[in-house]
């Protein structure tokens, strides 16, 4: 006879392979984002290896994965940034682009995508949700 096992959902951080692809993820993420000159410049007074970190955590929780997110709100580490919309989608295409070259199936890009679109007005300057 054999054992079946119960079929637990499966997160979309369990299917892209954990900590170590999300790692991946955001190593590729930022070195886009600082090799990009529109946008390197938001980063040249930020500590890296933290600001790579608060990322990784916020991914992981992003896609389902265990929460160990510590850092501040979204709004609270951007709005004194002046974020624009233009820059704003900069930053959006970089990490889809990552995703797709890293093989994250399409399913859970779109899945991230639809964060973005719900996170933006926390992010960009002045959004609709600069108090959320
Ligand atoms: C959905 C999109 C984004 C997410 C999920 C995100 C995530 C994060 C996180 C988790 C932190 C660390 C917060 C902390 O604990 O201090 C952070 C900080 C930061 N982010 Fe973002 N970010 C996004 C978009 C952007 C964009 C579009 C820009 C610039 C164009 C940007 C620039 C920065 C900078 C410069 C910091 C460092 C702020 C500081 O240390 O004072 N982020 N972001």
């Amino acid at each position: 006879m054999t054992v079946t096992e119960e079929a637990a959902p499966v997160s979309h951080y369990e299917r892209i392979g954990g900590a170590s692809s999300v790692k991946a993820a955001v190593e590729l993420f930022y070195d886009k984002v600082l090799a990009d000159p529109e946008l390197a410049g938001y980063f040249t007074t930020v500590d890296m290896v933290g600001q790579r970190r608060h990322l990784a955590l916020m991914l992981t929780v992003v896609l389902g994965g265990p929460n160990e997110y510590a850092g501040r709100g979204l709004a609270e580490a951007h709005q004194p940034l002046g974020v624009t919309p233009e820059h704003y989608a900069m930053v959006g295409a970089h990490l889809t682009a990552t995703l797709t070259e890293l093989g994250v199936p399409a399913d859970v890009v779109a899945d991230v995508q639809d964060v973005l679109a719900q996170v933006r007005g926390q992010v960009v300057a002045g959004g609709d949700g600069a108090d959320a």
